[in-house]
């Protein structure tokens, strides 16, 4: 297998609105990130992955781009960045940029310039239709908010987006949209950053006929844009016209695409995308979307996982990832707030040992939780809101909508990291910082957990050194062991050495055994357990609630 070295890397990613608020002004920022780059490079991490942190009027927080060169004020100035990017090359870790060209924000001067006529210089980089018997040109809805179109008089015609009314969707068939999304990869890839991660990439080819939609409150038309005719075509001329051309690595996020999809684009003569950030896994306890919860399954999130491990391996990559800032905290969905410390290892231990490049979450790594609020007039998020409008349509009763956003909204993956037990958790000198900080700081927060020795954080160092130090876990193969409903455990091999990841996700004990023929645990070394150590016998064991045990033998 080649030493590609993006199969290297352990990225953090980093929501810079709360990583760390460095000027006093209620937001986190660059020079906060300037701050905390020793600490996140004491994690084990090589790499960091910035969500947008472009200008936006922030429809979208930042995933609404209003100018693809420069930095938001908020969070500093191109200097600054630069600064950020020497300095975690001096440290060894890589620069990701989130690239988001299926839309612009509508505050773009491009898109500011299309919506004034038909025949302006730009009038052809957005998706203009003409409407149809009074309405808009089809039955589309977005995914944030109401309808795919909105009329504009000027042009007498809708414009298609496929989130936020202030996310207009770009023409990509246009080839000179084509050549200006090039010229923005160039332009971070020549300032020096190491690569992207692309924003729904998937969603960039629109079904040319724009036929009506399957009809579904949100998302509808989603089968006529997702995958598109010419997305191929497209991610082809990215790939060979900029990004083979530097060091630098392509990490797509494509919603509802399966392990089977996803080997088309990375692998092979085709390859366009060096890995694929895939939602089966983070869809075990909903439907679609986080908001329309049901109970988790573990049998769904094995399900998944194994499908993306055996599919791919040794012929394309995976991003393992159980968080980013698209979900609530994953203790508190496939773990247990009781079991924090307990599920937290054991969450990381089950994702972050499988073969792929993991990708961690601000606040994470000291098992960060949900947040509860009780009126949505206190979550920030566009989908947040929506979706609360949408099921109010509906004649939902208001506790059950608002259990629903407590336990499925965005918010809850966007509240500041908790950097210690100070006023606000030590995110901002600021009064108040810019949204709320979850209650739990004095006891949740980042200067606690360094002085644990048993904390969530230190074992996620250990964790990510143990990976670190054996290749079998970025190179071996992967085998899922049949076990009970409750248990995750896999087997992963390489050159003659085997390892055994044993993950219990119930709050009960339970019995596990393993075949000698299969792995003798009497004869491996125990490297990683989130317990203090318990005998094994005939080769198996009773876990405890959320307990993960790791095996080694050589
Ligand atoms: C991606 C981003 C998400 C954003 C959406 C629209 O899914 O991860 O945060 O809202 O795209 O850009």
């Amino acid at each position: 297998m080649s030493n590609e070295w993006y199969k290297e890397l352990v990225v953090y990613q980093i929501w810079c609105r709360s990583f760390k608020d460095g000027n006093g002004d209620g937001a986190g920022d660059l020079y906060g990130v300037l701050e905390k780059l020793d600490y996140i490079k004491s994690l084990g991490v090589n790499a960091i992955w910035f969500s947008p942190i472009y200008p936006s009027p922030n429809a979208d927080w930042g995933y609404d781009v209003s100018d693809y060169k420069d930095i938001h004020p908020d969070f500093g100035d191109a200097d600054l960045f630069r600064k950020v990017v020497d300095e975690a090359h001096k440290r060894d870790m890589k620069i990701i940029m989130d690239l988001v060209v299926n839309h612009t924000s509508s505050e773009h001067y491009w898109f500011k310039e299309s919506r004034k006529s038909r025949d302006n210089p730009y009038s052809d980089y957005y998706i203009w239709k003409d409407g149809k018997n009074g309405g808009p040109p089809n039955n589309w809805t977005s995914l944030f908010e109401g309808g795919a179109w909105e009329y504009v008089p000027e042009r007498d015609q809708y414009y298609m987006h496929a989130f936020a009314k202030g996310q207009p969707d770009l023409n990509m068939d246009n080839p000179k949209v084509r050549e200006e999304v090039k010229d923005i990869m160039r332009f971070w890839l020549d300032m020096g950053v190491d690569g992207f991660r692309e924003d729904v990439i998937t969603f960039i080819s629109k079904d040319p006929d724009f036929p009506n939609g399957f009809p579904l409150p949100i998302a509808c038309g989603i089968e006529h844009y997702n995958k598109g005719p010419n997305l191929m075509k497209y991610l082809k001329e990215f790939r060979e016209d900029v990004i083979d051309k530097y060091d630098c690595f392509v990490v797509a996020e494509s919603p509802m695409t399966g392990a089977k999809d996803a080997l088309r684009f990375t692998s092979g003569d085709d390859k366009v995308f060096d890995m694929m950030i895939s939602f089966d896994h983070m869809n075990a306890d909903c439907f679609m979307t986080d908001t329309v919860h049901l109970p988790f399954s573990l049998r769904k999130f094995k399900k998944a996982l194994g499908a993306w491990q055996t599919k791919l391996y040794g012929k394309a990559w995976n991003a393992l990832y159980i968080e980013n800032h698209d979900h609530p905290r994953v203790i508190s969905r496939y773990g247990s707030e009781e079991f924090r410390a307990e599920s937290g290892k054991m969450l990381a231990t089950a994702a972050f040992l499988m073969s792929g490049t993991p990708f961690i979450y601000q606040g994470q790594e000291i098992g960060m939780t949900n947040i509860h609020l009780d009126s949505i007039d206190r979550f920030p998020d566009v989908s947040s809101v929506n979706t609360y409008a949408l099921m109010k349509s509906m004649h939902l009763p208001e506790k059950f909508i608002m259990s629903l956003i407590n336990y499925g909204a965005r918010d809850n993956g966007r509240t500041p990291v908790q950097w210690s037990a100070a006023k606000n958790g030590g995110f901002t000198t600021a009064d108040k910082p810019w949204f709320e900080v979850n209650p739990n700081y004095p006891e949740i927060n980042v200067e606690a957990a360094e002085a644990d020795p048993n904390s969530i954080l230190h074992y996620y160092r250990k964790l990510l050194r143990f990976r670190k130090e054996n290749e079998i876990v970025r190179y071996g193969d992967f085998r899922m062991l049949k076990t009970g409903r409750k248990l995750f455990a896999y087997i992963r091999r390489y050159n003659g050495q085997k390892l055994l990841v044993v993950c219990s996700f119930a709050e009960e004990e339970l019995n596990f055994r393993v075949a000698e023929s299969e792995f003798d645990m009497s004869k491996a070394e125990l490297v990683l357990c989130n317990y203090d150590f318990n005998q094994v016998v005939h080769n198996g064991f009773f876990t405890r609630p959320y307990e993960t045990r790791v095996y080694l033998l050589k």
